[in-house]
C-alpha cells in the first residue's frame, strides 16, 4: 500500500469515526433534553389536574351535596372523574398531541377503558402498593410519548357508586347502565391517571439534526482529506519518487552529472542533499576509474 493511500485511509477512517460519534452524541443529547422537557411539562399538567380535582373534592363537592336533592346524581356536578374528563376535553383543544386518560380496568364510561399497555401499568401498581408514580416512554399509534401515571385506589366511599348497581344513584345507572364500572373491591387498584406528553416531533428533530451534523461533518472531512492529499503529494510523495528515480539512475551511472537541487529544509531536503552527495562521490569514483 502506498504512503499516500495509507495516510488518506488513516485520516479518513479516524475522521469518519469522529463524525459518527459526534452525530450519535448530538442525537442522544437532544433526545435527553426533550425527555427532561417533556417530564417538566407533564409534571405541570399532572399537578394542575390533581389541584383542580382536589379543589373540587374538598371545597365544591360538600356544598353541591348540600344543595342537590338526595338520591339525585349529576355527573358534571358530582363526579371528580366526570369533572376532570370535561376540563381536560376543553384544555386539550389548545394543547395538540397531549393526552390524559383515567385508564380503568372496568369503567363506567367506556372510553376510559384501559388498553393493553395501560393494563400493564395498572397491574404494576397492583403488585407494588408502594409505587406512587410511574413514568416512562410509550409508543401509541406509531407516536412516542413520555407518560406519567398515578394509581387510583378504591375506598369504602367509592362503593356507593362503583359497588353493587342496586346501591348506585338512579341517575347514574340511567346514564351509564350497569354493564361495567361496578363490583369494584375496597383497596383494589382499578385505574391509573395517565398524562401523555408527545415527544415524537422532538425525536424526529434530534434525528434530523444528527443526520445534518453527520453530512456536514463528512463534507468537511472529504475536503480536509483532499487538501491533505494535495500537500502530501507536493511535499512528500513527488520528491520521494523523484529521489528514488534519481538514486536508481545514479546506481546505473546514468545522467550522473546533473545535480539534485532542493530548497526544502525538512527531512526530505536532507535526504535529497544526501543523495546528491552520493551522486558526487559516484561521479568522482567513475572519473578516477576512467583516468586509470
Ligand atoms: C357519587 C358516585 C361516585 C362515587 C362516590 C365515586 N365515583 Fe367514580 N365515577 C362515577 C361516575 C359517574 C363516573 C363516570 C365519569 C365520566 O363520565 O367520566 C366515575 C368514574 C370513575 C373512574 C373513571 C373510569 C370510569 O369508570 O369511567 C374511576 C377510576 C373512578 N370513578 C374511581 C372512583 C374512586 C376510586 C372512587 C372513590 C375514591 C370513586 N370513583 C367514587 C361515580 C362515582
Amino acid at each position: 500500500m502506498s504512503l499516500r493511500v495509507r495516510f488518506v485511509l488513516i485520516i479518513g477512517v479516524l475522521s469518519l469515526l469522529s463524525a459518527v460519534s459526534l452525530a450519535f452524541f448530538s442525537y442522544r443529547f437532544s433526545v435527553n433534553n426533550a425527555l427532561v422537557e417533556a417530564r417538566k411539562q407533564g409534571n405541570i399538567v399532572f399537578n394542575y389536574i390533581e389541584a383542580s380535582r382536589s379543589f373540587f373534592r374538598d371545597k365544591q363537592l360538600p356544598q353541591i351535596m348540600g344543595l342537590v336533592e338526595k338520591d339525585r346524581f349529576y355527573p358534571e356536578l358530582m363526579s371528580g372523574f366526570a369533572l376532570t374528563r370535561g376540563v381536560w376535553e376543553v384544555f386539550s383543544k389548545n394543547l395538540a398531541g397531549y393526552k390524559f386518560k383515567q385508564a380503568t380496568v372496568d369503567p363506567l364510561h367506556p372510553p376510559n377503558k384501559a388498553d393493553a399497555q395501560e393494563l400493564a401499568i395498572i397491574d404494576e401498581f397492583r403488585t407494588k402498593p408502594d409505587l406512587k408514580i410511574k413514568e416512562g416512554i410509550l409508543e401509541k399509534e406509531g407516536e412516542k410519548y413520555f407518560y406519567f401515571a398515578r394509581p387510583a385506589k378504591v375506598e369504602k366511599g367509592c362503593l356507593r357508586c362503583h359497588g353493587n348497581p342496586e346501591d348506585a344513584p338512579r341517575d347514574q345507572v340511567e346514564i351509564y347502565g350497569t354493564a361495567s364500572g361496578y363490583h369494584w373491591l375496597d383497596g383494589d387498584t382499578v385505574a391509573a391517571f395517565i398524562v401523555y406528553v408527545p415527544i415524537q416531533a422532538a425525536i424526529d428533530n434530534a434525528r434530523q439534526s444528527a443526520a445534518q451534523l453527520f453530512l456536514i461533518g463528512s463534507g468537511g472531512i472529504l475536503l480536509i482529506v483532499l487538501i491533505f492529499r494535495v500537500f502530501l503529494n507536493k511535499y512528500v510523495v513527488s520528491p520521494v519518487t523523484m529521489l528514488e528515480q534519481r538514486a536508481t539512475e545514479i546506481s546505473l551511472g546514468k545522467d550522473i552529472a546533473s545535480r539534485i537541487t532542493t530548497s526544502s529544509n525538512d527531512e526530505i531536503g536532507s535526504l535529497a542533499r544526501a543523495v546528491d552527495r552520493l551522486r558526487i562521490s559516484m561521479e568522482k569514483m567513475l572519473q578516477r576509474h576512467k583516468g586509470k
